[in-house]
């Protein structure tokens, strides 16, 4: 991938690539919408990323390009900027944005970007982006940010530069993830563990439902709101930050404070998902795969019950994993709304379970999803 983006940096630009990098995306084992509400979650990085070659110009411009994507925008060195569109480009324009808060760029640059992560499948293809850039510009510039600076950086992007009030776990796991290993990361202290992902028999299968979704436009920001309701009356009686700070005992209570079925039902999804993480990383070091496995179909059922962030798509993958008997477990992965899920699924039967998955998928929904076998990878890199 690098020698192909450094021959067609020089095709476009009609000079050499200086440096590049890349960044992958992720998948998450468990623990689905708690990183804003402080829980426990497992991501990992996959071996689908955004790569980055760049090299200086002597413009006063940033340029930037890319293979996956049709729009190209050149912007003037400036001190700061603000969203310019729906386009690829506002992602990296934003980690711009981000730095020059901190210091001053005097230099032009021509970039360019590829990358293999489906896009809107949730598998983070926008943390990945962000981070490849944030990387690059730290490393280039010799900035001297930290890596969980740069990851901070990156969420800011996210929140305010481009409006989704997403939390830390996609660009904290595609800076810090490692081959073959699952991050264990608290979202309120933002401490963590590398744990070992050693899955045995069973190879991660992830499965695209091809429905595109737009975090933007899907309903994540309202899930927020809805945690934060719930915080807010679980507070008239005890002090809390946020609401994983609860467990579920605690949370029986209190939880009469909660009024609205519907509040209600978010607030069990956070709390007991929060739980799960805790037990699925005990059932990882006990090399457990079937208690694992247990814990992701719960993890789904809550989100498509409680969280109500399924639909047919992803119900129809799980319902089709929980009645094939080489899959263990299975769950959307990342916001839902369409996206992703991830299933175990034993070493040999994939061509198997392709096949039939299409066939039920098909005729369930109009058209067929698109399964890879990942690979666990590492985290953002010069390379
Ligand atoms: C998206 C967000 C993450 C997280 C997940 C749901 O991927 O970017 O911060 O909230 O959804 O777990």
């Amino acid at each position: 991938m690098k020698t192909d983006l450094e021959r067609k940096f020089q095709e476009f630009y009609q000079h050499e690539a200086i440096a590049s990098y890349y960044t992958p995306g992720r998948v998450n084992l468990i623990g689905e919408h708690i990183d804003y509400n402080g829980g426990l979650v497992m991501p990992c990085a996959v071996t689908l990323g955004t790569w980055l070659s760049i090299a200086p110009n002597n413009d006063q411009v940033i340029r930037f390009r890319s293979l996956n994507f049709p729009e190209e925008s050149t912007i003037p060195l400036q001190t700061a900027y603000t969203k310019t569109g729906p386009e690829w480009y506002n992602y990296p324009l934003g980690i711009f944005n981000e730095i020059l808060k901190e210091k001053e760029l005097t230099q032009g640059l021509d970039l360019l970007f590829v990358g293999n992560i489906p896009i809107g499948s949730g598998l983070s293809s926008s943390a990945s982006i962000e981070v490849v850039m944030a990387y690059a510009l730290n490393d280039y510039f010799d900035l001297g940010f930290s890596k969980l600076e740069l990851v901070l950086m990156s969420k800011r992007v996210e929140n305010d530069f481009i409006g989704v009030n997403s939390g830390i776990m996609d660009q904290f796991a595609v800076a810090f993830g490692e081959k073959e290993k699952a991050i264990v990361l608290d979202c309120d202290s933002l401490k963590y563990r590398i744990v070992d992902c050693d899955t045995k028999d069973y190879v991660l299968a992830i499965i695209n439902t091809n429905k595109h979704r737009k975090l933007s436009e899907s309903k994540y920001n309202e899930r927020v709101q809805e945690c934060q309701t719930a915080l807010a009356l679980l507070n008239q009686e005890i002090k809390l930050n946020n609401l994983c700070e609860l467990t579920a005992e605690k949370f029986a209570l209190h939880e009469h404070l909660i009024t609205d079925p519907v509040i209600l039902k978010r607030a069990t999804h956070v709390i007991t998902e929060n739980d799960r993480v805790s037990a699925a990383a005990k059932a990882l070091n006990d090399g457990n795969l079937m208690d694992f496995g247990r814990l992701m179909y719960a993890s789904h059922h809550s989100l498509k019950e409680l969280y109500e962030v399924t639909g047919l798509e992803l119900d129809t993958v799980v319902d089709f994993c929980e009645d094939y008997q080489h899959v263990i477990g299975a769950r959307m992965t990342g916001a839902g709304f369409g996206g992703c899920a991830i299933a175990l699924l034993e070493r040999g039967f994939e061509e198997d379970f392709k096949e039939k998955l299409n066939t039920f998928y098909t005729e369930k929904v109009g058209y067929a999803p698109t399964v890879y076998i990942t690979h666990i990878g590492n985290g953002a890199s010069k390379i």
